[in-house]
């Protein structure tokens, strides 16, 4: 059963107006609560919280969690989804990819010991690297290239894992640490290069599906709102679990298999065409979420198609307004 935080509470999105974070705004305020948003626009977008802005309880900061500002009044909750997520964006300033993973991340862990807030850390998958050990569970440590194009984000978001349970084990901050697999859904950037909005907008545009390797690499897809409500019940849980949480969805499909979906999905779709697998792709992942199940009772409820579906809906409205500028970048980005 998902847990909800109490009504009324001050809950800071950082990265809110990214794919997941402008989502967790939206569940925050239809929960009832203040919620401040602050994004520096690396790679979320205004017109993803655009309707929101206007809301009496929504707050935006434009800011970098490097140089995180005063924040005044109290905060109850800080959920960090500040970083560049897909791998051509946060490959585009490698050193600020990591700088936001520790000193971002510290700032913000500084700022939860001021108001006494509980901190969520958005993590990753890819804290597994290019894993041994399938499916991947919590007590796996990974198998990540320190010195690769990769590093920034995996070491980054590594080292961030680090620094919440040094404070948590100081006791300085309740933090929660929530280890997130590739999800999908609405409010995915057409451009961004991720495999899921990469296909679908390539087919509904009528372009070959591009397939980087054999496309026998499998992944393991969770819709947006089974993540959230993921998030929320690891915020909320009353006793700090003292360890990492994969969210996800276990379902494991290759890369050919999520392009034929989506093929059936927009009949007249041309064929695939291959591109070299980038460095360091891993090629299984799949999360093992018995703690998130037991300790949370979540798990994800969308399957695959139904998600795909909605996602498509939402980028037959969304691709009009933005092709125009997209349309050359989407055909060259990676996944
Ligand atoms: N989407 C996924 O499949 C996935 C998987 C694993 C982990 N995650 C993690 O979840 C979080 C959200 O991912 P997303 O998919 O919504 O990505 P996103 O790129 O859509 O959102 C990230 C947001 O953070 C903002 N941001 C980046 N650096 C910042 C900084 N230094 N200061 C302030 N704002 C900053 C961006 O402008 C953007 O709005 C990220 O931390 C990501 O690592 C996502």
């Amino acid at each position: 059963m998902t847990q909800t935080a109490t009504r009324g509470k001050t809950v800071l999105v950082t990265g809110g107006a990214g794919f997941i974070g402008s989502h967790l705004c939206e569940r925050m305020l239809a929960e009832g609560h203040r919620v401040i948003c602050l994004d520096n626009f690396q790679t979320g977008r205004r017109r993803t919280i655009a309707k929101l802005v206007d809301t009496p309880n929504f707050t935006l900061i434009e800011a970098d969690i490097i140089r995180l500002p005063a924040i005044s009044g109290p905060v109850d909750r800080i959920y960090n989804m500040a970083c560049a997520a897909s791998p051509p964006l946060y490959q585009a300033d490698p050193v600020h990819t990591l700088m936001t993973n520790i000193v971002g991340v510290n700032n913000l862990l500084m700022l939860a010991a001021e108001k006494g807030a509980r901190f969520l850390q958005a993590s990753t998958s890819e804290v597994y690297g290019d894993p041994l050990v399938h499916p991947q569970s919590e007590d796996y440590w990974g198998n990540v290239n320190c010195t690769g194009p990769r590093a920034c984000y995996d070491e980054g978001k590594r080292s961030a894992e680090t620094l919440c349970f040094e404070y948590l084990r100081a006791r300085r901050v309740d933090t929660r640490v929530a280890r997130l697999f590739n999800t999908y859904g609405a409010h995915m950037r057409p451009d961004d290069g991720r495999i899921v909005s990469n296909l679908i907008c390539q087919a509904l545009m009528n372009e070959p599906l591009t397939i980087y390797g054999s496309g026998q690499q499998t992944r393991s897809f969770c819709y947006v709102s089974d993540l959230v409500d993921g998030l929320v019940a690891l915020m909320e849980y009353q006793v700090n679990p003292e360890t990492p949480i994969n969210l996800g969805n276990p379902g494991e499909f290759t890369i050919i298999e999520l392009a034929d979906m989506v093929r059936e999905m927009v009949p007249g779709t041309p064929e695939l065409t291959f591109m070299p697998l980038p460095v360091d792709d891993p090629q299984r992942r799949r999360p093992d979420i018995r703690r998130a199940k037991e300790l949370l009772g979540w798990s994800p409820r969308i399957q695959l198609r139904a998600g795909l579906e909605k996602t498509m809906e939402w980028f037959r409205a969304e691709l009009p307004a933005v092709a125009s500028q997209t349309t050359a970048r989407i055909s060259s980005s990676r996944p």
